[in-house]
């Protein structure tokens, strides 16, 4: 036998398995086809303070291993998850954890206050990939003092696990993970989407109304182990992995490279089953590997080189 629940930081997961913000809902669209209780955790959509439409269409486009998007945070505002999404998920049998962004770095605190009343939530993630409305819409993800910033309001306000999951479009990802950390974070998510483009050459025109999307799936697996890697080396802060993660053996791979949990995004998209898929195979993987505890592999990369120095 061998045990698949994970700890991250003091909370802990059935499982390392977590459905990522903004590809399951809630599970709600899914219920009748899969078991929601499968994945250790599930992360809604990302919610604002106020009812935003997001970005014009098209606002998806397939690319070779991947796909982009710029769905621009579409979504219900914050009245609406409570009177209709809290009901729902005080059923869901999994850790439950809610997505914040805002325009200013008070909307995100006024956020943490309200959800720090919303008895079920275990965990806040805190999307950093936001355009910072005030500041000429660089995301604050860009910016370690907003980072900071931002995580310490959150830390303030929202006295469960805090998550803090961050932008990979940075030359170096310390000085946000020191930025997570001094905060108060309990986590870092490592990371959301890698900008990207497609270009339709006859029109000579951007496939994506928003010129530009972000590119996630298999295609940024490779990025997303070395992301992990590097911010192993960095932090002691618990990683919790997003980038790429399209079968058990990706997942087992992000873990060994640093993560304690990983989330699934686009593989949903191919298959809602697959957090259910990706947990009853792990399992099969470990005992074949004779891998009793699956917490044993969370940074165990025998590094080939050490880890040379990033710029500060
Ligand atoms: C259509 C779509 C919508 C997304 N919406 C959000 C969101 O609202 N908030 C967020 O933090 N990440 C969002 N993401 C990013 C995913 O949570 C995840 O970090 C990213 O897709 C990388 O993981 P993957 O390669 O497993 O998909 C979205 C991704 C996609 C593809």
């Amino acid at each position: 036998m061998t045990t698949l629940a994970v700890r991250v930081g003091k909370l802990s997961l059935a499982n390392p398995i977590i459905a990522a913000s903004g590809t399951f809902g809630f599970g709600e669209p899914f219920s009748d086809l899969v078991d929601l209780a499968a994945p250790g955790g599930i992360i809604g959509k990302s919610i604002g303070l106020r009812a935003r439409a997001g970005n014009s269409p098209p606002r998806t486009a397939e690319t070779p291993c991947g796909m982009l998007n710029a769905i621009g945070l579409e979504g219900k505002g914050l009245d609406y998850f409570l009177e209709h999404v809290v009901g729902w998920l005080s059923k869901l049998k999994t850790v439950r954890i809610v997505s914040i962004f805002g325009d200013t770095p008070e909307e995100y605190d006024a956020l943490a206050k309200k959800l720090q009343e919303v008895a079920p939530i275990e965990v806040l993630e805190v999307n950093l990939s936001c355009p910072n409305v005030k500041q000429g819409g660089l995301e604050f993800g860009h910016d370690p003092d907003l980072v900071l910033r931002i995580t310490a309001d959150c830390r303030r306000a929202f006295t469960r696990p805090l998550w803090v999951k961050l932008s990979p479009n940075v030359t170096s990802l310390a000085p946000f993970l020191r930025a997570a950390a001094q905060g108060g974070a309990d986590a870092v998510t490592i990371a959301n989407t890698y900008v990207g483009m497609a270009i339709d050459w006859r029109r000579r025109a951007p496939v994506l109304a928003n010129n530009t999307g972000g590119l996630s799936g298999p295609a940024i697996k490779p990025l997303a182990l070395a992301a992990v890697h590097r911010a192993a080396g960095e932090t002691d802060l618990p990683i919790v992995a997003s980038g790429g993660a399209s079968s058990p053996e990706d997942v087992l791979e992000l873990m060994v490279a640093g993560a304690a949990a990983v989330q699934i995004g686009t593989w949903n998209f191919f298959d809602p089953r697959a957090a259910a898929i990706a947990v009853q195979e792990i399992e099969k993987l470990l005992c074949q590997e004779k891998v009793a505890d699956i917490s044993d592999l969370v940074r165990s990369l025998k590094r080939n080189t050490p880890l040379p120095p990033e710029p500060a």
